[in-house]
């Protein structure tokens, strides 16, 4: 039935791959305070990783570069918590991350660090020539001191009531308790975290970087950038430029962090953000020496920066001033920022425990790096904040990567052996089925083109699609029922799958290079093979194939227990229990924009579960107006038989969208608490099916 027909296979991949500078791709500089978890890795550290590994196999010419962040101030409160030197924290941290993004196969060309000697020089000598050409503004400003320590307080080192929420013990940048920004003199009766005692405002000289004399070229700069850059970089740009650019200080009175470089300037260090980007710099120059300067300044490279959402303001517009104060610096191409990931319905948090710690993760799960991979890319937080739980690590890994991958492979690796011992006769070059050239060349084009758009999640839908494609292929094609009639039959079908496999293991391999490695393994193939993103993959002829192995088996419930209760008791041993974790304020919005939802008030008719979403539930609401259908993520928290008769606050006119094959025509607008609980948003009076909010 297939036979025959041979069709040669070039694949003719589209023209529209335009990246084919020299790139510098930067992942953030992790803080050296404490280990990397699951939110850095989902947010920066992944997407970064698939996009560079992308570019190299496209034959780009590429540099990765990464470092710890070892200045700023909490780390010295860690050392003074702990009764050693900041150098400590740094040299532990440095090195367990260093090893976590290692044994998570993070590609870094470099992994420096901001407490060498090079990269003083280096930030050194950027701030002696904005100093030389006369770019700062000196200014005197009153700072807390605290007289018995002898020495200035950074925002942080102070506490106090706050002037918004009266909560005590709010910081002198923050109050975590409302989450308003603060100034240390807005402070109610500020106290000095090193003495307990009541500082003193004290004069003290600082240098500031007159960020409004950069607001028009910033402008210029980010308004080209509409419609390339992320919706929620673009936007939070723009937010901040239109506030209105204000002196920022460059310095800090602090005994960690580079010192200033210029006289009159004992005790005071380089700001933190100052130094960090310019990392940037140091780690490239520690990899390529005297050739740094082409992937900075030259006219053929582009820089990228990868980065969580915290960090958009200092790489889009405060770095970005800094270099052009510099001269000669090339502006970033892009800054792809994601949103941040949540653990188990709350917001990860270091200081409470309530994280997933990289290195944990591979002690605990040795050998299955690509399972995080694979799940964190596939609820990566790219639009909006995303949710990581424990069961649907599980669901991912055992009902995708086992039962659709590793069944492909597994399928096709044992009837091989089982039919024509693990060998070829002919090479295959090309497909029988001439039905398969299309989806690979769908394929190749897809997720090129998502990776190049940053968009990782449905770059990885698109590789993973070939697999889907080739069990729904043996399927239809029954080669173990072939093979009693037509021998030669099964070889041929057998051998497009085998192609696939090959051509599987180039599409997922800037996703999950160990798997990737380990169909190289099984296919007996070697890496020249498939480290290079178009090429022709022919399998030899007299080919013999490795022994079948498990690609990937499942993760059991004992595994998935025993983190749950591990979180838990983290949790249990965090510091305060009842400390509460806002979300910051987000960006103010117009009334006119205000005016544009339309809220309501719905009545629940009916409620069932969405079918293989295990949170799911399809809602059919009444809204006065009509009946609506509104998928909602609440099934952990209502019985779906619960709702009938249950009101509800309804978001009608957001775009409707499918979920999981459900039309959702709005939204039902939950209060979600900092543990993650979800309630109805419940007017305090009578209400009926169509009131309105507003
Ligand atoms: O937010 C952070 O973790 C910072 N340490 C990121 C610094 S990025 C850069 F500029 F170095
Ligand atoms: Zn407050």
């Amino acid at each position: 039935m297939f036979g025959g027909f041979v069709f040669l296979t070039i694949f003719a991949f589209p023209n529209s791959h335009t990246m084919s500078k020299r790139t510098l791709i930067t992942a953030a500089l992790p803080y050296a305070n404490g280990p990397v978890h699951i939110g850095h890795l989902a947010g920066c550290y992944l997407p970064s990783d698939i996009y560079a590994r992308y570019l190299r196999m496209r034959g780009d010419d590429v540099v990765f570069v990464c470092g710890s962040d070892e200045h700023g101030v909490p780390i010295t409160i860690k050392a003074r918590n702990e009764g050693i030197s900041p150098q400590e924290v740094v040299d532990r941290y440095h090195a367990l991350m260093k090893k976590a993004f290692d044994g998570l196969g993070i590609s870094f060309d470099v992994y420096s660090r901001t407490s060498s000697k090079a990269h003083r020089e280096t930030a050194s000598d950027f701030f002696k020539t904005l100093y030389d050409k006369g770019v700062f503004e000196e200014r005197i400003t009153e700072q807390y001191f605290d007289e018995s320590a002898n020495q200035f307080l950074a925002d942080r080192y102070i506490t106090g009531t706050c002037p918004k929420c009266n909560a005590e013990g709010a910081y002198g940048d923050q109050c975590e308790s409302c989450g308003a920004s603060l100034s240390s003199t807005d402070l109610i009766n500020p106290v000095s975290t090193l003495s307990g005692g009541k500082p003193v405002l004290k004069s003290t000289k600082n240098w500031f970087l007159p960020l409004q004399n950069h607001q028009s070229s910033l402008e210029s700069f980010i308004s080209q950038k509409k419609g390339d850059w992320k919706t929620n970089v673009y936007g939070q740009c723009m937010s901040w430029l239109k506030q209105g650019l204000q002196p920022r200080a460059m310095t800090r009175d602090l005994n960690w962090g580079v010192p200033v470089p210029v006289n009159d300037a004992e005790g005071k260090v380089l700001y933190v953000w100052f130094d960090a980007p310019i990392g940037y710099i140091t780690a490239t120059k520690e990899l390529l020496g005297d050739r740094w300067e082409d992937y900075w300044k030259g006219d053929d490279a582009r820089i990228v920066h990868f980065i969580g959402k915290d960090n958009i303001v200092f790489h889009c517009i405060i770095f970005p001033a800094m270099l052009m104060a510099h001269g000669g610096f090339n502006l970033p191409d892009n800054v792809p920022a994601n949103e941040f990931l949540n653990l188990e319905g709350r917001k990860i948090s270091t200081s409470r425990n309530w994280a997933v710690w990289l290195h944990e993760y591979i002690e605990d799960f040795p050998d299955r790096q690509d399972e995080l991979r694979y799940v964190l890319t596939s609820i990566a937080p790219e639009t909006s904040d995303s949710e990581f739980t424990w069961s649907d690590f599980q669901a991912r890994v055992n009902n995708e990567l086992v039962a659709i991958l590793g069944n492909l492979v597994n399928r096709v690796m044992v009837l091989y052996h089982k039919y024509f011992d693990g060998e070829t006769t002919d090479a295959i070059a090309s497909f029988n089925d001439i039905r398969h050239n299309t989806v690979i060349e769908e394929a190749y084009e897809s997720v090129a083109s998502h990776i190049e758009g940053y968009r990782f999640k449905q770059g990885l839908i698109a590789a993973m699609e070939v697999a889907r494609h080739g069990n729904r292929y043996l399927t239809e094609t029954e080669p173990w029922k072939l093979f009693k009639t037509d021998r030669d039959g099964t070889r041929i079908i057998l051998n497009d799958c085998l192609l696939l496999i090959n051509q599987i293991r180039v599409l997922l391999n800037p996703f999950m290079p160990h798997t990737s490695q380990r169909l190289s393994n099984l296919l007996n193939v070697n890496d020249s093979m498939g480290a290079t993103w178009k090429h022709d993959l022919t399998i030899p002829a007299s080919h013999k194939l490795n022994t079948p192995s498990l690609l990937f088996s499942k993760v059991d419930d004992t595994a998935i227990e025993k983190q749950k209760s591990k979180l838990e008791k983290e949790d249990a041993t965090g510091p305060d229990e009842n400390q509460r974790t806002h979300s910051p304020i987000k960006d103010e919005i117009s009334f006119e924009d205000f005016k544009k939802l339309d809220i309501r008030i719905g009545k629940i008719l009916r409620a069932e579960k969405v079918k293989k979403a295990d949170k799911l539930l399809k809602l059919t609401v009444d809204v006065g107006v009509r009946e609506v259908t509104l998928v909602s993520g609440i099934s952990e928290h209502y019985k779906a038989e619960d709702l009938p008769g249950q009101y509800a606050t309804v978001l009608l006119n957001l775009q409707p969208r499918k979920i999981r094959g459900v039309l959702s025509q709005g939204m039902i607008l939950m209060v979600k608490s900092d543990k993650g609980k979800l309630s109805f948003l419940q007017a305090d009076d009578a209400v009926s099916e169509g009131d309105m909010i507003g």
